[in-house]
């Protein structure tokens, strides 16, 4: 496989291009495909199975245009899917999200956490697993976010409405005394800005955009993979290409053409 290849990365909407940007800040040599769901979206009500179908499809995708590796930059999309695509694709480096317990527990003060994520996340083994083995003595208190993927995907990121959405999801885990609060949807990251409104200073946000494109880094080294660019960046939506485009200034800083995702 040629290190020039393109790495594959997709999520249900535009979440993913919080993970795209920590990427590109990572390895600003490669050269990266994105495929947005947006057809699909949000996964985080939807059930595992049809993740899964639409996870197969992507990768499929992603790997016909030639995709050294696969960023599965969705927490829904991972805890449903990761597992099934290692297991497609053994030779291929695959990283997936995971809600940052391991440094959360490690960072907190007051010993309680609070995760944001969606439904999807926060039922799946997949959590249940990390916080077996990362939580420790730490109380983990979990809240679904309905609704904020799609104000997000809208492009609302702040407004009365979206704040008073956010407001409703961390005042009770403000209430319980959670000092270090978990971004568990790739989408999150682009509300931080007015959840920083909305929680004290001590109060700390995780997110794992960055540790992903550490993991990123260090599979495609231990394969000699790394790319030397030129780097390019594609797009595709299942939705409404002119959407995705629209968004892209703001959400990935700089304005791209947007094909459609065929099928
Ligand atoms: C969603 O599509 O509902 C959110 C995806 C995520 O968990 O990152």
């Amino acid at each position: 496989m040629a290190s020039e290849a393109p790495v594959g990365v997709f999520d249900s909407g535009v979440g993913g291009l919080s993970v795209l940007g920590e990427i590109r800040a990572r390895l600003p040599w490669e050269s990266l495909f994105y495929v947005a769901d947006s057809g699909h979206v949000p996964y985080g009500e939807k059930s595992p199975e049809y993740i899964r179908e639409r996870c197969r499809q992507i990768a499929a995708f992603l790997l016909e245009r030639g995709a050294k590796a696969l960023v599965l930059a969705c927490n829904t999309a991972t805890a449903a899917a990761v597992a099934e695509l290692r297991e497609l694709y053994p030779e291929l480096p695959v990283v997936g999200m995971e809600p940052a317990v391991k440094p959360a527990a490690a960072a907190t003060r007051s010993g309680r956490v609070g995760v944001l994520a969606t439904t999807g996340t926060l039922k799946s083994a997949r959590f249940a697993a990390l916080l077996d083995r990362f939580a420790g003595d730490v109380r983990v208190i979990t809240q679904p976010c309905p609704g904020l993927v799609e104000r997000i995907e809208a492009g609302a990121l702040d407004g009365p409405q979206t704040r008073e959405l956010l407001q409703g999801f961390v005042a009770p885990l403000l209430a319980e005394g959670c000092d270090t609060l978990i971004l568990g949807c790739t989408h999150y990251p682009f509300v931080r800005p007015l959840l920083r409104e909305l929680v004290p200073e001590s109060v700390s946000l995780i997110d794992t955009g960055a540790a992903v494109a550490r993991q990123l880094e260090r599979l495609l080294e231990a394969r000699k993979l790394l790319a030397a660019g030129p780097a390019a960046a594609r797009f595709w939506s299942s939705g409404d290409p002119a959407e995705l485009a629209r968004v892209l200034p703001r959400l990935w800083g700089a304005a791209a053409a947007v094909e459609a995702l065929p099928g």
